[in-house]
């Protein structure tokens, strides 16, 4: 499969189309964002990235912009070109039907309605196929979409900042700033091409984060905001929940406080799977928010496993979904501030109180998700199920501890500081001296005073 010969500047032009993927990386959707370059004698004549929101693919554009030129041309794609008909025809087809006369793939796709089919089908066109061009490259800029399709869970990178004397913040003082502004530019760089972001309820609580893009003409690539939040203790004050209609926020609360309630049958497997349009958790309004027909999940046997067919909310069926306004009277959502500010995030303590904080944070717009937010192994594929890709997992020490330890971290992000935080502080789940055994170092990186070891598992 794709057995052709190697030519000496397929790696350079290659090089090319992996860095033009990235340009879109966490903004396609459920799509992968992939890159294609048209190379003719040596020069290109056609580019392009997966549009934003997933469709146009990369190549129907990139053939586009080559027109006749693209005849016998080669194109490089860092991902196997697609052969069936989804919302678009397929890719390989165009490819044959602008007369390409070679194609370069960096990665096979998995995808079980493309893999080999795309290159079977250049191939039986009588076109060149040569596949595995920089595949280690081209699998690191494709890593959220293989993850997903692979493993049925979205890519895992955990970002710690960790002091001089090994802390990564202080205990009841709130947000301490361990790095300075270069390396927080940089982790809002990575906020952008990252389609969720987690924290435990104590990080919620003690630093009341925003969690959002805040980078001049990204903002609207702020990821979805996840709180591990088992009882519900979430401040209503807070500015997660002050922002939720905003940037979208899901709460992770155990499935015993959930109005259908454990006994009636809600096990760890019952989640939510009904592959909401992206819009409901989506990033920001997507410019051309797709359908999933490009989504594979909706056609995977076992995507969504472990999910139910039903959204999980405490009004499902009812008449207000989280999400919708109405539920709370306007009018008191001052008063239910006000209480959420007295419990200062404390969790309710029975029933009643439950009830309401349920009701005015989906009032508020927080989607509630109930699962056991200490089974990454369940949470993990039914946010790969609603097309979460990439998740960022940003502290605190426990929340971090538990990611590691169930073995479901694929990248780290380690940010040094030359800050002391001294007496009162909490001490990091890690150090650049204690990283699991199976991670690669992939490089060091220095922003000002802070410097940045990144890790990637190699299995
Ligand atoms: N420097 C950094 O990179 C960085 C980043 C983020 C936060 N922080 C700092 O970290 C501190 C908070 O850390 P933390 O460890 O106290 O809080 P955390 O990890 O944010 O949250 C832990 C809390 O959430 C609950 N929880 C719910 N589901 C959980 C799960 N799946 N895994 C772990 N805990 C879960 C725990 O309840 P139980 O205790 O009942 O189990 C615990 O109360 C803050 O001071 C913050 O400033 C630093």
């Amino acid at each position: 499969m794709g057995g052709g010969i190697v030519q000496p500047e397929d790696e350079r032009f290659m090089a090319a189309a992996i860095r033009l993927s990235r340009w879109h990386t966490g903004q396609t959707s459920t799509n992968p964002s992939v890159g294609c370059v048209i190379v003719r004698d040596g020069a290109i004549v056609g580019r392009a990235v997966t549009a934003l929101g997933g469709r146009p693919h990369a190549e129907p554009q990139a053939l586009a912009e080559a027109g006749e030129l693209a005849r016998g041309a080669t194109a490089y794609v860092t991902l196997e070109p697609c052969s069936h008909h989804g919302k678009t025809p397929p890719c390989a087809e165009a490819l044959i039907a602008h007369g390409v006369g070679r194609i370069v793939i960096s990665v096979t796709d998995p995808d079980v309605r493309v893999s080999g089919r795309g290159i079977a089908m250049l191939q039986a066109a009588g076109i060149e196929v040569t596949s595995g061009v920089l595949e280690e490259e081209g699998r690191q800029s494709l890593a959220g979409y293989l993850t997903r399709q692979t493993k049925n869970r979205p890519y895992v990178t955990l970002k710690l900042a960790v002091s001089a004397d090994g802390m990564i913040g202080r205990a009841g003082v709130g947000q301490v700033a361990i790095t300075g502004s270069e390396a927080r530019a940089q982790v809002q760089a990575l906020r952008a091409e990252t389609d969720a972001i987690l924290v435990g309820i104590g990080t919620a609580i003690a630093d009341d984060p925003l969690l959002t893009v805040r980078t001049p003409g990204l903002e609207a690539q702020s990821p979805v905001r996840i709180v591990l939040d088992p009882a519900l203790a979430l401040p209503l004050t807070s500015k997660l929940v002050e922002t939720a209609r905003d940037v979208p926020v899901i709460v992770v609360a155990s499935e015993e406080i959930s109005p259908l309630g454990s006994e009636e049958g809600a096990p760890p497997s019952v989640l939510p799977d009904i592959s909401p349009t992206r819009g409901e958790i989506d990033k920001g309004p997507a410019p051309s928010s797709p359908a999933s027909d490009d989504d594979v999940s909706a056609s995977r046997p076992d995507a969504g496993q472990g999910a139910s067919t039903q959204r999980i909310s405490p009004l499902v069926g009812g008449e207000v979904r989280s999400g919708e306004a109405g539920a709370i009277d306007p009018v008191n959502r001052s008063q239910l501030r006000t209480s959420g500010r007295t419990e200062g995030g404390t969790a309710p303590t029975d029933a009643t109180d439950m009830d309401s904080r349920r009701t005015a944070l989906e009032a508020a717009g927080v989607e509630i998700l109930y699962c056991n937010p200490y089974h990454p192994e369940v949470l993990l594929p039914a946010l790969a199920t609603r097309g979460i890709s990439s998740l960022l997992v940003e502290g605190g020490a426990k929340t971090a501890k538990l990611f590691l330890e169930a073995g479901f971290v694929d990248r780290i992000q380690l940010y040094q500081a030359p800050l002391v935080i001294g007496e009162g502080g909490i001490e990091s789940p890690l150090q650049a001296t204690d990283i699991p055994s199976g991670f690669a170092h992939r490089g060091t990186y220095i922003f000002g005073a802070d410097r940045l070891d990144e890790y990637e598992r190699e299995t």
